[in-house]
């Protein structure tokens, strides 16, 4: 009893008292000492008490991993480990040996790991306050680092040099060796690239840091440095650096940064609040840079996986992150991973000679795929979709066809590296065995599992309703003749809305028919007289207006611009999105107006730089930093004016008293975190009691006016968030400062 309370003094004491602790010239570790793997097993920390080594206990296995990860948080996020690919028992011993060897071993003796090339002359250990767990001689001479084998992260003060790797792990709570690799190459290029598990063997690059030079080397990249302010660079051998962090981030004073490659094969920058504000941890890690930018579309080559497993299709989520779904007829290898690939539920057999194929099988039609060639095996062109459909329901390898640019593919399995794609016209036919009759093959036990959700996606996703669009769904497109027909050469007036009249008609697919609405665009935007006036009018007016008409006119915004972004043959970038450019017509239905400043962007053009456009207060910050512009100045602005809508106020109002409160974009997140909200609508009832709803647009609006654009959501995105398709996740500072609560 007397020893545990003077270990919770000593613990108090070293956690209210660092400078007592820095005293100490640092922590170290003799000659002769170690640590049993169990489920109280002491840690060796660091001077400030940031990192901690020792042994982490695996999800309910009785196994442990040796590691470092950062001990002040509640997260105590794991950052190098030693032993993923063999795990160790309870009971094994890691020893810094009397002759300087360091090792960990099972409880009968096995040699698990051991520190390999430790050169002579091991005087002590230290686990540093950088992250770094270090063997040191008498001079404190680094003999081994942890800092120059890294697992799967990379932190401040941490140098890659030719020749370093980082490997993936498996699944975030299996650390085993996962099949995405990062690489500084020799030659001076930093690389991500996928292997060929269980095998090193490279697979090709998905991302390229396009940072050695083919001349004389002179050029080239020769160390990836993350330097203690927390920016990752790639030094050239001339001393010039190639910034890969950019813009301002959170300070390494204040907030722990890491860089991981993530198990999804995302190399991302993090950070995280040192200390929790106001008692709280309200935030974890949060996104500070992450490359690539789009995996689903990097990851190209004949081999391999592809972002997600065999036989799915690869969508980017809000984040940047691949979302991975199993074609129809197929599910998950392992339900828990949905990087696991897919299997066909069912697999019918399947005899050359059946003379009605159709009996046994339908095809499922999913729309807007891009798949590579490796899995073709035929092609022939295509004189109507029906031959191509048959051709594959009396082919017994035929698994899928592919219909794209007049040509019909056939392709066997398995399927790798699809991915949705947007202006791809092309659509794949997956043969599925009907569900009655009695030839079945059961695949797996699961069989049934999850198989109602996995049903043609595309369509399932489709929400045919009066009066909304089928372009909203945004997953599926047509051809202007697809739909002709499918309005009967717009017979059928619905109503009119924002950019066009809607028409109804009927979309068939082999497996269904969907009464829907069709919105046609008038050719270029042509506006007839807004009896309402401006959304500026409405919500900067004197008397407040309703609610739940503001939210509705948020969304009409939103959708209007999503199709200006998404759905246009050409993509528009407004540039001018502000109240004052919102129409309303008398049944205060939204239409943006004043393409003046309108972008129309061709296809490889989408970022583009040019001379600042816009109207102070609602333009976005790259304009004024000659960065590259893109559709994501308009969510910018669309947040801006989302924080108008809900507070009723403008941006910048400077006959404010409260100096604070002069700017919304600067005072909302403080509001936000500091769970202050009602204050922000404390004259409107209605809203008031509705904080849910205002919680959750206020954080919507907060992911649109990030600083960095590429945080910023899309605004399909932003669409399905307001309209709660898809939950909104905590959002990060939009700006590097924020005061405490
Ligand atoms: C981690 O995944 C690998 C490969 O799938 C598997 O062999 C191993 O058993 C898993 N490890 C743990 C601790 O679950
Ligand atoms: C990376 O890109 C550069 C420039 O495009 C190219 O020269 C180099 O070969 C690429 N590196 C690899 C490993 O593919
Ligand atoms: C870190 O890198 C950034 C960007 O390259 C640079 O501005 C900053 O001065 C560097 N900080 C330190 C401490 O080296
Ligand atoms: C890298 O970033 C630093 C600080 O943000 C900046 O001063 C420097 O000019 C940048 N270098 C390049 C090559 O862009
Ligand atoms: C908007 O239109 C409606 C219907 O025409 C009308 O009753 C209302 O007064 C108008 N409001 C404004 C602000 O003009
Ligand atoms: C801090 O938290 C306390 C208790 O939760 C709360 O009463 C107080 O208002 C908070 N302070 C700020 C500035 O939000």
């Amino acid at each position: 009893m007397a020893i545990r309370n003077l270990q919770y003094l000593c613990l108090f004491l070293s956690s209210i008292s660092p400078i007592l602790a820095n005293a100490q010239t640092d922590n170290r570790i003799a000659l002769g000492s170690s640590l049993l793997a169990s489920d109280n097993s002491p840690t060796w920390k660091s001077p400030s008490g940031d990192f901690a080594f020792g042994f982490r206990l695996l999800d309910n296995q009785n196994l442990f991993l040796l590691a470092i990860w950062f001990d002040k948080i509640p997260d105590k996020t794991i950052v190098w480990y030693a032993n993923g690919d063999n795990p160790a028992p309870k009971g094994s011993k890691l020893e810094l040996t009397n002759d300087g060897q360091f090792t960990l071993n099972k409880p009968q003796g096995q040699l698990i790991w051991k520190a390999e090339s430790v050169r002579n002359g091991v005087a002590y250990a230290s686990m540093l306050d950088t992250g770094n767990f270090i063997l040191a001689n008498g001079q404190s001479l680094y003999l081994w680092e942890s800092f120059k084998l890294p697992s799967d992260t990379i932190l401040p003060s941490q140098v890659l040099e030719a020749g370093a790797k980082l490997n993936s792990r498996q699944t975030d709570n299996n650390y085993s060796k996962g099949r995405f690799q990062l690489q500084f190459l020799a030659k001076g290029d930093l690389v991500l690239n996928t292997i060929a598990l269980p095998t090193d063997l490279v697979y090709s690059n998905y991302y390229n840091s396009s940072t050695s030079d083919g001349l004389n080397g002179m050029n080239s990249g020769y160390r990836v440095v993350f330097n203690e302010s927390g920016y990752l660079s790639v030094i050239r051998r001339n001393g010039n650096l190639v910034n890969l962090t950019l813009g301002n981030i959170p300070s390494t004073r204040d907030s722990y940064h890491r860089a991981t490659l993530d198990f999804d094969g995302i190399f991302t920058q993090y950070a995280h609040p040192k200390a929790p504000r106001n008692g709280t941890w309200d935030q974890s890690w949060s996104i500070v840079w992450y490359e690539p930018k789009d995996i689903c579309f990097d990851m190209t080559g004949d081999y391999g996986r592809g972002a997600c497993g065999y036989n799915s299709f690869c969508t980017l989520d809000s984040f940047g992150r691949p979302s991975c779904e199993c074609l129809p007829g197929f599910s998950l290898e392992d339900p828990n991973n949905k990087f696991s690939g897919c299997k066909q539920d069912k697999v019918r057999k399947c005899d050359p000679g059946d003379s009605n194929p159709e009996e046994l099988f339908e095809i499922h039609v999913v729309s807007n795929t891009f798949w590579p060639s490796s899995s073709n095996y035929e092609r022939f062109p295509l004189s109507s979709e029906d031959e191509c459909t048959r051709s594959c329901f009396s082919d017994c390898n035929c698994v899928v066809a592919i219909i794209k640019e007049g040509t019909c593919w056939k392709k066997k399995l398995p399927l790798s590296n699809g991915r949705l794609e947007r202006n791809t016209y092309g659509k794949a036919l997956v043969k599925v065995p009907k569900s009655d009759g009695s030839s079945e093959y059961p695949h797996s036990p699961n069989l049934d599992q999850g198989k109602k959700d996995q049903t043609n996606p595309i369509l399932k996703k489709q929400k045919p309703t009066r009066g909304s669009s089928i372009l909203e769904t945004n997953i599926r497109s047509f051809t202007y003749k697809d739909l002709r027909d499918a309005t009967d050469d717009f017979r059928e007036e619905l109503g009119r809305g924002a950019f066009g009249t809607v028409y109804k008609g009927t979309i068939s697919s082999p497996s269904s028919s969907k009464e829907v609405a069709v919105k046609k665009l008038d050719k270029l935007l042509v506006y007839e007289y807004m009896s309402n006036g401006t959304l500026a009018s409405f919500v900067f007016g004197i008397s407040k207006p309703d609610w739940n008409k503001r939210i509705q006119m948020a969304v009409g915004v939103a959708r209007g611009l999503m199709y200006l972004h998404e759905e246009c043959s050409t993509q528009i970038i407004h540039c001018d999105i502000k109240p004052q450019n919102i129409l309303l017509d008398d049944s205060y239905t939204t239409r943006i107006s004043d393409f003046g400043l309108a972008k129309l962007l061709m296809g490889d053009e989408t970022r583009t730089q040019t001379v600042i456009r816009g109207t102070k207060g609602y333009v976005a910050p790259e304009w004024f930093r000659s960065k590259p512009i893109t559709a994501k100045v308009d969510v910018y602005s669309y947040g801006v004016m989302l924080l108008e809508i809900i507070c009723c106020r403008k941006n910048v109002e400077l006959e404010r008293g409260n100096e604070e409160d002069i700017i919304l974009t600067d005072m909302v997140y403080d509001y936000y975190k500091c769970k202050r909200l009602a204050m922000l609508v404390e004259h409107d009832e209605e809203a008031r009691n509705d904080m849910k709803r205002v919680e959750r647009l206020v954080m919507v609006a907060i992911w649109c006016i990030q600083e960095d654009p590429s945080l910023r959501p899309s605004m399909k995105t932003v669409l399905q968030m307001l309209e709660g398709v898809i939950e909104v996740s905590v959002p990060p500072s939009p700006f590097p400062f924020s005061s405490i609560c």
